[in-house]
């Protein structure tokens, strides 16, 4: 979309969509910690658990909560880092919704992240969203082999690579990205 300034009449409103983009950039590189939870918490969700095995990370959720102070009592920020479950015990309470972006990279820690799925959701009514970045297919194929074995967890799949922003294009050169909708297996199912 490009509409010609009608006061200026050499300049256009690309000038504008640039410097938005450029704008998202910045925020996109600077604000990862956290964003899309914060983004829920923008459309409404009531509360929020913040969670990483890594205190740098964890500080900058901190900060990101902070900053949108409007939530910040809302918001809690807690170490869990997926190879020790008893960190699990930490988790405060069911949540109905649980998200986790880029998660799938090591193949190694997969079998951990399973776990704390079938941990996490003890209700059928919770649903889990988990996207990956497709970087090597045989690791999101370990994600996908593991789903399907766990005895208490149902998902599915849809490749939202169209739908990625032009932002994280410019970066990534149009990843392949998948979204893993999971669910606790209805008890006739199990
Ligand atoms: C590729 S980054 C993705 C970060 C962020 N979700 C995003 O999309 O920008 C992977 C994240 O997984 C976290 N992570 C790796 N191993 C973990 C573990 N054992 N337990 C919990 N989090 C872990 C890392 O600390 C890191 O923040």
């Amino acid at each position: 979309m490009e509409q010609r300034c009608p006061i200026c009449s050499g300049g256009t409103y690309s000038e504008h969509i640039r410097l938005t983009d450029w704008l998202c950039q910045q925020f996109w590189q600077r604000a990862g910690p956290g964003l899309s939870g914060l983004t829920c918490m923008a459309f409404g969700a009531e509360k929020l658990l913040l969670t990483d095995a890594n205190l740098e990370v964890l500080n900058l959720c901190k900060e990101n909560a902070k900053i949108n102070s409007k939530f910040s009592n809302d918001v809690k920020v807690q170490l869990l880092d997926w190879l020790y479950p008893d960190q699990l015990q930490a988790v405060p309470e069911v949540y109905d919704v649980i998200i986790g972006s880029d998660l799938v990279y090591d193949p190694d820690i997969i079998p951990n992240l399973i776990n704390v799925l079938e941990s996490l959701l003890t209700d059928t009514k919770q649903i889990a969203y988990i996207t990956s970045t497709v970087r090597k297919s045989e690791t999101f194929n370990t994600f996908i082999e593991l789903l399907e074995k766990s005895p208490f967890l149902s998902f599915s799949t849809m490749d939202i690579s169209e739908i990625t922003p032009t932002v994280v294009h410019s970066f990534e050169q149009r990843p392949v990205v998948k979204l893993n909708i999971i669910a606790k297996k209805e008890l006739d199912s199990v």
